[in-house]
């Protein structure tokens, strides 16, 4: 039976417009997921979760819901698999927890029986792992995740198309600690609106078209201004802690721009100096707002990978 592990990073969706349409895969965290394949009937069973962030997660999670959903599209029920969670990402976080989980898992199988998979393939079976957590499938952590870096996705003629590109940006993660919401993902996008504002739709659509194109010109202060969209962003403010206040402050302090990271409640800065300042500034306001949190300074994060399975073992990972 081979074993293989692959390594996923974290990633923040949305970045303001782009609503599960845009994603960057950065530093922040990473999991790690073996997958074990043996001839058999079909039967998935997750056999280890750990790490530090392995207690909000149960059985039912992505990375069963992907290898369930990928096993039976491929008609592999000849095989049973393992699957080993080492949980680095927090879960709930708006860092695409469960994301990377999933994408961790549907590589190392794709992988571990030489399937060859295409990357927009791979993205489908781990986007269905979502529905662990947001309780529909969408591709923008999972594309991230898996392809690293700046990623862009969408559907034409129902398959998906993923692009990622370079960019050379920096950027610091809020995170509030010991905030944990049953079904946040799934909650968070119930506040979303039904039907939308053409107007305002036009605004954010604008807005990210700058967001993209200034990144990838390098032009951060205008990406930074481009990080802000009304429709979703209008919509979930309120339910993100001090998400409105850590804004205002940190762009008057100098920040390019302030972004709710995902579905929330972590937030996402782009900067290009004074990292520091904002940082205290930034958790100054947290404490005012009886939040603790942490704060990392990311860059954009590589692809998921294969560890090298002879010399590698889970524990090496705390
Ligand atoms: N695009 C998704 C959302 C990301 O904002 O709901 C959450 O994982």
């Amino acid at each position: 039976m081979e074993e293989l592990w692959a390594k996923a990073y974290s990633s923040s969706a949305n970045l303001g417009p782009g609503f599960d349409v845009l994603s960057l895969a950065h530093t922040a965290y990473y999991d790690i997921v073996s997958i074990s394949a043996k001839r058999g009937n079909g039967d998935i069973k997750v056999e280890k979760i750990e790490g530090p962030f392995s207690s909000n997660v149960n059985e039912n999670n992505s990375a069963y819901y992907a290898i369930k959903y990928m096993i039976n599209d491929l008609k592999l029920n000849n095989y049973d698999i393992k699957i080993r969670i080492w949980k680095g990402i927090p879960v709930s976080s708006g860092l695409g927890g469960s994301g990377a989980t999933a994408a961790a898992a549907v590589f190392a199988l794709s992988n571990a029986l030489n399937l060859g998979l295409k990357r927009e393939e791979l993205i489908k079976y781990a986007g269905y792992g979502e529905i662990a957590s947001a309780g529909v499938p969408h591709y923008d952590n999972v594309s991230a995740s898996l392809l690293g870096k700046l990623v862009v996705v969408g559907n034409i003629d129902d398959k998906i198309h993923a692009f990622n590109f370079d960019i050379n940006a920096s950027f610091i993660i809020f995170r509030p600690i010991n905030y944990y919401l049953e079904n946040k993902t799934q909650y968070m996008r119930s506040l979303l609106p039904k039907i939308v504002d053409f107007k305002q739709h036009v605004h954010d659509i604008g807005k990210l078209g700058i967001l993209i194109s200034s990144l990838l010109r390098g032009d951060l202060k205008s990406a930074g201004k481009a990080m802000d969209d009304i429709i979703v962003t209008n919509a979930r403010a309120k339910a993100v802690p001090c998400f409105l206040e850590i804004k205002e402050a940190l762009l008057n302090e100098g920040a390019y721009g302030v972004a709710i990271s995902g579905a929330g409640p972590s937030i996402i800065v782009l900067y290009d100096k004074n990292a520091e300042n904002l940082i205290n500034v930034g958790l100054n306001i947290y404490k005012k707002c009886n939040i603790n949190a942490e704060a990392k300074i990311v860059n954009p994060a590589p692809e998921t990978k294969i560890l090298d399975g002879n010399n590698w073992s889970f524990s090496e990972s705390t």
